[in-house]
């Protein structure tokens, strides 16, 4: 089956799979959370509209010097993207012609922006039998042979997340040897005590890339950002395009870090979903891989039936995100989004069915 590489567009999924699309469906097989942006852009939208006409600020201030205080850094150590993903084509451009080290199955722009660059790319392969944690003894013998690693915390696809000792270990490894890219895109459904942000100091070989679109459903808008040394920084914007960041991402994104009552809602009820699920798919005999993020990946009980479930659920309006182009889930995995309480219930009731016709 040829389908999508990232979750999102449902159409587009419906289009490719051959299936009509019904007039309702949930999109599970994306990761942007159900409860919306922060009020305070709804309320405000005003304030915002006004700020169209005029060019935005090309060090997208004040976007930049918010992100700087929020974690304590300077902001010479900070620059803004247009969305996270940006900030992966200019880490390609910087090891172009290098050797640099991903972790499959991974984020999918990881390697078209790579391969983009020509770059050869080496590959530590994470396994259902670790129940896909990373190997210290993998890292081991591949850093020795890169110029860099990329390590996603918590990792997308699988949700699991390394503990600071653990990436400090690597971090470690890496020391004298390569450059550590840490994608932090989700760890906002975690918290800033798992960042590797404040170590920073002591690893300046490290790079820590962070998402606004996650934890504050701002997908649309597009903003995200880079943490790292001030020299490191100067360097890899140097090839960016000038008012990179748009100025509406720039204002908003820096009224988001003050939204703490906010970030505790979404993470207490991703949480509490992400439980609930789990408790589901226990109960049915589906093995899952604990998660710390706000989605989570399943197997049926006969994954040779995986195909036939996932077309199933999409007749019933409920997508997926396939794992086929996750190299070594090729299909027999599921990724979900955790959306709000009725629309799990709804991915239940819809799997209880199925279940209970075949
Ligand atoms: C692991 C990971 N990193 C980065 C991104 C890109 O995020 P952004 O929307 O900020 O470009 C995504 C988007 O899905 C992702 O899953």
């Amino acid at each position: 089956m040829k389908l999508p590489e990232h979750g999102a567009n449902p159409h587009r999924l419906y289009e490719q799979a051959g299936h009509k699309q019904p007039s309702e469906v949930i999109d599970f097989s994306e990761n942007v959370h159900p409860f919306g942006p922060p009020v305070f852009l709804k309320d405000r939208w005003g304030d915002f509209f006004g700020l169209i006409s005029s060019y935005p600020d090309p060090q997208a201030e004040p976007f930049r010097s918010a992100a700087a205080e929020y974690h304590g850094v300077e902001k010479e150590q900070v620059a803004a993207g247009n969305g996270a993903a940006e900030i992966f084509t200019w880490l390609a451009k910087r090891y172009r012609g290098k050797r640099v080290v991903l972790v499959e199955p991974a984020f999918s722009e990881y390697r078209s922006t790579l391969e983009s660059q020509g770059i050869h790319i080496l590959e530590i392969n994470l396994k259902p039998e670790h129940a896909w944690q990373l190997q210290l003894e993998d890292v081991k013998k591949q850093v020795a042979n890169c110029d860099a690693l990329y390590i996603c915390n918590p990792h997308n696809p699988t949700g699991r997340l390394l503990d600071l000792t653990e990436i400090e270990e690597i971090a470690t490894l890496c020391k004298g040897k390569c450059e550590l890219v840490i994608d932090e895109a989700f760890i906002d459904f975690i918290g800033e005590h798992a960042s590797f942000i404040p170590l920073l100091k002591r690893y300046p070989h490290v790079i820590v890339v962070r998402s606004m679109t996650k934890m504050y459903a701002l997908a649309g808008l597009r903003l995200g950002y880079v943490v790292s040394g001030s020299s490191i920084i100067q360097e890899l914007t140097g090839a960016a395009a000038h008012w990179n960041v748009n100025g509406l991402a720039a204002a908003a994104g820096a009224r988001c870090f003050p939204e703490e009552a906010y970030r505790a809602q979404v993470i207490g009820t991703a949480a509490s979903e992400r439980t609930k699920m789990e408790a589901y798919l226990e109960a049915m005999g589906c093995p899952f891989v604990p998660s710390a993020a706000n989605f989570l990946c399943f197997q049926l009980p006969d994954p040779e039936r995986s195909e036939q479930f996932f077309r199933a659920m999409l007749e019933a309006g409920i997508v997926l995100r396939h794992t086929y182009s996750f190299k070594g889930m090729d299909g027999e995995w599921f990724r979900i989004g955790i959306k709000n309480a009725s629309a799990m219930e709804r991915l239940r009731k819809e799997m209880h069915r199925w279940f209970q016709d075949n």
